[in-house]
């Protein structure tokens, strides 16, 4: 094809234990908006890595407008005009947003750092993005997805021929990427080629013109026109079956005190006069826009920060918590934090030990000690419930494919046996068949007898899973009401709670 720009034979590429990526093809055209699509752990990380430099395949080739190019550095592939965000977060977080953008070629004047002109240029390109943030401030204080939207400025700053993009919508919200696919079109337009990768195909049949599928590291389908495929094609070629469909057992008899319960609860995030019941057996999802004050309500609540006025109360009972630590082992709290890149694990320590961390006080103050087979034979059924893909339990948690990572996060917490359970976004840049497994666990885990309360700014998802929703605005809740898991009839509730 003459206006192939970007084109990938057979390649491959193992580490120990696996074999990643087996004679994959792809090719993209200019102007063309391709997405990748796979189950985590299917390689499309690991392809994206090979395009950027960052890998070097074992076999096969890539070639640009026809010619073999080897990329033996990241830097190498943006000097052939690829330009990439990674799934896993490259800022300096002590560097200011305009540092971290005009890191690759930073503007000087007799030859220093001229922070003016960086500003500058910064600022264009976060107005595109419609990020209105003082490019001198620090990247350590921005929010999960300003982080995400300065990479993706960044990305935008090298003005390559071909865009990469590795899941760039998982921390946003629609408006935010709604957004960003504007962007994306009109640099299309202008004959970029762009490579994306989403779990949400809502977006991908939205924004992508051409697709290619990979299952267990080979092409489920070689690069295909999406016009013509329907949702069902594409999950099909991705699982290779056909979807599951999720229907969610009856809630049991609410118990008499609620598990959790928060009355007239002011914090130091800025809640104010807030109440609100969990009971043990339901899920309890928490809906808001991004900003909303959710996950500062599970961090107050886990011992993060001082709750000023009002009660917790656990199982009807005043509670004083004071530190995480406290919450965690004395009032059986637990939180799945959304910022799972930055806190929800240690890389480098193994599938087994992150996973059984939290039960590690536990095991240690009866037995002395904890060895590599106890956190073994804690992790293991979590790694089988959740199918975690990894080639061992001693595997680094670092080198699981981001999905897989985000999985080992969820089990910690499912290890832990927390009687009252957070999670925030359980299922971002998680596959559709294991977001359907994940749903079904913590479901199955509410009717053994836990409080669950979900944050999720995916409705779908949060109307699936919940018995009861909760609507939050402005560090308040506007709306509470049973769930009778109806899509059209909760999100009309929802918004109206939202907008009035
Ligand atoms: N540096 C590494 N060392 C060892 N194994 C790795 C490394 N990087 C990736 N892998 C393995 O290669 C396989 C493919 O991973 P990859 O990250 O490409 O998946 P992915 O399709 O991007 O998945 P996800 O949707 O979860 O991001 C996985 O089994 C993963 O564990
Ligand atoms: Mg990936």
């Amino acid at each position: 094809m003459s206006d192939t720009f970007l084109e990938v034979r057979g390649a491959s590429k193992a580490f120990v234990g696996v074999q990643a990526l087996d004679g994959v093809d792809l090719a993209v055209g200019s102007g063309q908006i391709h997405a990748l699509l796979g189950e985590n752990g299917a390689g499309k990380s690991t392809l994206i890595k090979i395009l950027t430099g960052v890998h070097q395949p074992d076999a096969g080739t890539v070639r640009l407008r026809g010619v073999p190019v080897a990329f033996r550095t990241p830097r190498d592939a943006i000097s052939a005009g690829i330009g990439a965000v990674h799934q896993e977060r490259n800022l300096i977080t002590r560097f200011s947003i305009a540092e971290n953008i005009t890191l690759e070629s930073p503007p000087s004047w007799l030859g220093l750092f001229d922070a003016d002109a960086a500003a500058r240029a910064t600022r264009r390109w976060l107005n595109l993005l419609a990020l209105e943030i003082d490019p001198a401030t620090p990247v350590a204080r921005l929010s999960v997805a300003q982080m995400q939207l300065v990479e993706i400025a960044k990305a935008l700053s090298l003005e390559s021929r071909i865009l990469v993009l590795d899941e760039p919508t998982s921390s946003l919200t629609p408006h935010e990427t709604a957004r960003l696919f504007a962007v994306l079109r009109r640099l299309a337009g202008d004959g970029v080629g762009i490579l994306f990768v989403s779990h949400k195909l809502e977006e991908v049949f939205d924004l992508c013109s051409h697709v290619t599928v990979l299952r267990d590291g080979r092409n489920a389908c070689g690069s295909r026109p999406l016009a013509g495929m329907t949702r069902a094609d594409v999950v099909r070629l991705m699982i290779g079956r056909e979807e599951a469909s999720f229907t969610a057992p009856p809630a049991p008899a609410r118990a008499a005190a609620p598990a959790l319960e928060l009355r007239s609860v002011s914090t130091t995030f800025g809640h104010c006069d807030l109440s609100l019941r969990a009971y043990a057996g339901e899920v309890l999802g928490l809906y808001g826009l991004v900003g909303a004050g959710r996950s500062e309500l599970a961090r107050a609540v886990i011992g993060v920060a001082g709750i000023t006025a009002g009660e917790v109360l656990i199982d009807g009972r005043p509670a004083a918590i004071r530190n995480v630590t406290q919450a965690v082992r004395r009032f059986g709290l637990g939180y799945v934090s959304e910022d799972r890149k930055g806190e929800g694990l240690i890389l480098q320590h193994s599938v087994a030990a992150n996973i059984a961390a939290t039960v590690w006080h536990r095991l240690r103050r009866v037995l002395g000690f904890v060895s590599d087979a106890m956190q073994a034979a804690t992790a293991a059924p979590f790694v089988r419930a959740l199918d975690i893909r990894t080639p061992s339990l001693a595997q680094r948690a670092g080198n699981l494919s981001g999905g897989n990572q985000q999985k080992v996060s969820v089990a910690k917490w499912l290890v832990a046996g927390s009687r009252i359970l957070f999670i925030d976004e359980p299922t971002v840049g998680i596959d559709i068949r294991s977001k359907a497994d994940l749903h079904d666990l913590v479901l199955r885990l509410a009717r053994q007898g836990t409080a669950v309360i979900v944050i999720s700014s995916d409705m779908p998802e949060l109307v699936a899973l919940s018995d009861r929703i909760a609507v939050m605005k402005g560090f308040r809740i506007v709306d509470t009401f049973d769930n009778t898991r109806d899509y059209g009839q909760a999100s009309q509730r929802i918004m109206h709670a939202i907008h009035g």
